[in-house]
């Protein structure tokens, strides 16, 4: 994309690279402002070397192809480091890491790589940082700026808690720089975008740039509040290593035991391994690991775990040759904004969304992404035509970061549209509220979403009931409210078209099967505002049948426990509006059960009733959640983990071990799953 715009010759070509990538050299490191994907950058980057290979003649006296990152901005005083602070060279599949093993091994002169050892760690997305120890004592904080001068940014370092103030243990050097990756942790980048989106701020674009910008704050008390971490996974300057002491290690891997023995934080997840085969697997793995790790990876570092051997390989002018990062698949790419359009929900909230030019990030084509509301879409300043930076990290969904500057003119900004998509009635957006919603209750689209909601796994778990199914129903004319499913005329429904004759008895077989469903499910198919599965079970468990909760005032479900007074208000205000009431006394006429099963816990009956039941592992022919409610329809308490209460401990397949341990300890009885049956039939233990 970009490289397709840049002239064609090789001196124009060179020179439009290097102007290019000096420009977002800038914007990345010096601004924390990026334009563009790093894919995309390391994509400029890939062809301005491939370019200076090809015409040696033409190669800049200054080219960003052997520069790292940026000169310092002259916001903070500058630091000269004492040793530079380098770069990596990346590889981007595995052969490219085989060809630099076999590198290194004739630079190492060796007649094979097999034997030498690598370490093999997580490339954390962070901001590298060189952190100084006079004697133990925390001294000074660098940033790596162009490796030669970086920014001092000690008062802002010194608020992360994970950096010691102190080091502790023996043998520590006069000076010591340790040097290391800042990061934001996902869940607190998470959260922090979730406050910010409530307040209607501008959300940060990931984990990285909200760590570069908050190490870039002038006041530290801005720093101290976002909660920055810190793995050591170098050390720089070192002088006055006394005897004995661990820093005196000739190998990484004891390197960072010594780091970590005088308490800085390293990563976890390093290993060491022995050849250019088992280096491969264990990136391999990294990667697999990627998005269960805490904090975010955009690769792997693999190092030469020797320190002799390190001097021997040396260094270009601008990365070690004993070190080479791997990059992952990237999980930020830039397409085309296609368009913005909105749907209604079974609310008739409408949530805008994006239409993309299909794009390859995060391991999934992506075509769609939520643009949350109006005011996102005005924050994010997108417009259809722009294009835009999509992020999806993993099974997170996928989100649309921000536009692309452009040198040319933008297109208009997008307005939010007056009329829903669907039944053309008025969109109305409330004073106070981010959100607009379609107020016609007889929108179709709502219609459809009240009525897959109530199918939905969890609600009423009606098989084959998903969104296309029930657009074809209601497009027909066969179904409008809830109570019209089980009403469901066979012969009509086999006539639908493309809804061959098994289908539909296996529709009708499903839907007749969810009438034994609980009350607490129908309560959440309902789509009652504001009550969820928990509140759900809550009140089903409490007041045990719908008549009950029909007629409960909005003081007696508040009442219940977990219920506050926002739900009580919901449930209460549903319940008395005249047209539920007649689906209801519909679907109770139309056989739909109208109670808890469970509820009988409440009342203290039932075999299990007082007794406190942990399941572990799979239990054959339940799910988690199936086992669980059995337990509960038993008048027992299902819990998540063992205490000195627990009746007993039911173990499935592949129970959890600290569950097992615990029960062992406590002398709680452990049963096999094929006592579960009898257990809820009489409440007793075997034998
Ligand atoms: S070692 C000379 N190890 O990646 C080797 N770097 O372009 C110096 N990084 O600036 C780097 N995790 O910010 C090393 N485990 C790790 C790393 C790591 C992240 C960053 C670091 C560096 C960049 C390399």
């Amino acid at each position: 994309m970009i490289l397709d715009d840049l002239p064609k010759k090789p001196r124009e070509r060179i020179a439009a690279l290097v102007e290019l990538i000096s420009h977002h050299n800038e914007r990345y490191h010096a601004l924390d402002e990026p334009e563009i994907a790093d894919a995309d950058y390391d994509a400029l980057v890939r062809e301005l070397r491939h370019l200076e290979e090809l015409h040696p003649e033409l190669i800049p006296a200054v080219s960003p192809s052997t520069q790292v990152g940026a000169a310092p901005s002259g916001l903070f005083e500058p630091v000269r480091h004492a040793v530079p602070m380098m770069s990596l060279d990346n590889a981007f599949d595995d052969e490219e890491i085989k060809a630099w093993g076999q590198r290194l091994a004739r630079v190492l002169g060796r007649d094979s790589v097999e034997d030498l050892v690598f370490s093999v760690e997580p490339k954390v997305d962070g901001v590298a940082m060189s952190i100084t120890y006079l004697d133990g004592q925390f001294h000074q904080a660098a940033t790596r700026g162009d490796g030669v001068t970086g920014e001092d940014v000690t008062a802002n370092v010194a608020t992360i808690a994970a950096v010691p103030k102190q080091l502790r243990g023996k043998g520590i050097p006069a000076v010591l720089e340790v040097r290391g990756e800042v990061y934001l942790p996902l869940a607190d980048f998470a959260a922090m975008n979730d406050a910010a989106r409530a307040a209607g701020t501008k959300e940060f674009v990931n984990p990285r740039n909200a760590a570069a910008g908050s190490l870039r704050q002038k006041d530290p008390a801005v720093t101290a509040t976002r909660p920055l971490s810190f793995f050591g996974y170098q050390i720089g300057q070192l002088e006055g290593v006394p005897a004995p002491s661990p820093f005196a290690a000739t190998s990484h891997a004891g390197t960072l035991a010594a780091l970590a023995g005088v308490g800085l934080p390293v990563s976890p997840d390093v290993v060491s391994v022995t050849g250019i085969d088992a280096v491969i697997e264990r990136g391999h793995e990294l990667e697999a690991l990627r998005h269960s790790l805490a904090y975010d990876v955009d690769g792997v570092v693999i190092k030469l775990d020797e320190l002799a051997l390190r001097e021997v390989a040396g260094a270009t002018s601008r990365a070690p040759r004993w070190a080479l990062a791997r990059k992952l698949a990237p999980e930020e790419q830039s397409t085309k904004l296609v368009d913005i359009e909105v749907s209604i929900g079974r609310t008739g909230r409408a949530t805008p969304y994006a239409v993309l030019e299909p794009v390859f990030v995060g391991g999934t084509t992506v075509t769609f992404a939520t643009l949350h509301n109006q005011d996102q879409v005005a924050l994010k300043d997108v417009r259809p035509g722009d294009t835009v930076i999509v992020r999806k990290a993993g099974d997170v969904i996928p989100e649309v970061v921000g536009p692309v500057p452009s040198s040319t003119k933008r297109p208009k900004a997008w307005t939010f549209p007056t009329m829903c998509p669907t039944c053309a009635g008025p969109l109305v957006r409330l004073e106070d509220e981010a959100d607009t919603y379609c107020t016609n209750l007889d929108c179709a689209a709502q219609r459809d979403q009240r009525l897959s909601h109530f199918a939905s796994r969890s609600a009423m778990d009606i098989e084959g009931l998903g969104e296309k199914v029930v657009e074809r129903l209601t497009e027909a004319g066969l179904v409008v409210d809830v109570a019209d499913l089980f009403e469901l005329d066979p012969e009509r429904l086999a006539a639908l078209e493309g809804m061959a004759e098994l289908s539909a008895n296996n529709l009708l077989a499903a839907i007749e099967a969810s009438k034994t469903q609980p009350l607490s499910r129908l309560l959440v198919g309902l789509g009652i505002r504001h009550l969820g599965p928990t509140g759900a079970k809550a009140v089903a468990r409490a007041l045990g049948e719908l008549s009950s909760v029909r007629i409960a005032p909005a003081e007696q479900l508040a009442q219940v426990e977990g219920i506050g007074p926002i739900i009580a208000e919901s449930v209460a205000a549903f319940m008395a509006n005249p047209s539920n009431g007649v689906v209801l006394d519909r679907l109770a006429a139309l056989g739909c059960s109208t109670i808890e099963p469970g509820a009988a816990a409440v009342a203290g009956e039932g075999p299990l009733a007082g007794k406190t039941v942990v399941v572990t592992g799979a239990v054959e022919g339940y799910t988690r959640e199936g086992a669980e409610e059995a337990v509960e329809a038993a008048g027992g308490k299902a819990a998540g983990s063992v205490s000195k209460k627990t009746y007993c401990v039911v173990a499935g397949a592949a129970p959890g071990a600290s569950k097992l341990t615990k029960a062992e300890s406590l002398g709680i009885p452990v049963i096999g799953q094929e006592h579960f049956a009898s257990l809820l039939a009489t409440g007793m233990l075997p034998g």
